[in-house]
């Protein structure tokens, strides 16, 4: 499983990408409402400061209903830094999202669709065409439902059906949805940087590297 992280703060995703495990960044509205910088120019800043990833998620804004508004807004997205490939055109869960996914994906523009919440959902997209699908189960445990079931659920008909589509989880909250999903088949989660700094820790590490450096301090320097 790869890992993407999943927000559009700048310090966060150089510091993620410093580590050398960063294949990808998803932003959404929210995330870009949180940073009080113009969108276009935040993910040209993005692609540029993270060369080496698969993917940048940029998400058609959310007063594009129909699919000719999607598909116009990801005309001009896909121009962003110099017609940058990375760039990957983030579109609703509806029917006009999935027929802008179709027209994109047939024109070799890189998709993910995204607030996917059932099985059902996920096959629509990877039938038209997706690069990737987002399930949130964070939100699904939000309201007492099992999200990494849903992850698990479709990447068994990923695979059964042989879809090339990857599945992104995301709305992943904690290190231990982090586990369960690359147990369950996702290719990619989506994770903030704080979870990245979470999973990276244990107090046995911290209390071994201690330890090392006292004993360390008794080996006699020449
Ligand atoms: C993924 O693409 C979304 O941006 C994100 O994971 C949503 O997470 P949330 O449910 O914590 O807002």
């Amino acid at each position: 499983m790869k890992f993407f992280i999943d927000t559009a703060n700048l310090e966060d995703i150089i510091k993620a990408y410093k580590v050398g495990v960063l294949a990808g960044v998803t932003t959404n509205p929210s995330l870009v409402a949180k940073e009080g910088v113009k969108f276009e120019d935040r993910i040209a800043e993005i692609c540029q400061a993270v060369p080496r990833v698969e993917s940048v998620s940029a998400e058609v804004t959310p007063d594009a209903i129909t699919a000719e508004e999607m598909i116009a807004q990801a005309d001009e997205l896909i121009k962003i830094n110099g017609g940058d490939q990375k760039v990957t055109i983030k579109l609703p869960m509806t029917l006009a999202g999935l027929e802008a996914c179709r027209y994109l994906s047939d024109k070799r523009v890189k998709t993910n669709v995204t607030l996917i919440f059932t099985v059902n959902q996920a096959l629509l997209a990877a039938r038209a065409g997706a690069t990737y699908v987002s399930p949130f189960l964070g939100r699904l445990d939000d309201i007492s439902e099992d999200g990494v079931q849903l992850v698990s659920k479709v990447a068994e008909l990923f695979r059964v059906h042989q879809f090339d589509t990857q599945i992104i989880a995301a709305s992943v909250r904690h290190p231990d949805h982090v586990t369960r999903v690359a147990m369950a088949g996702a290719h990619i989660a989506t994770i903030p940087y704080t979870v990245i700094e979470q999973i990276a820790k244990h107090p046995l590490t911290d209390q071994g590297i201690a330890k090392f450096i006292a004993d360390w301090e008794k080996v006699p320097q020449i």
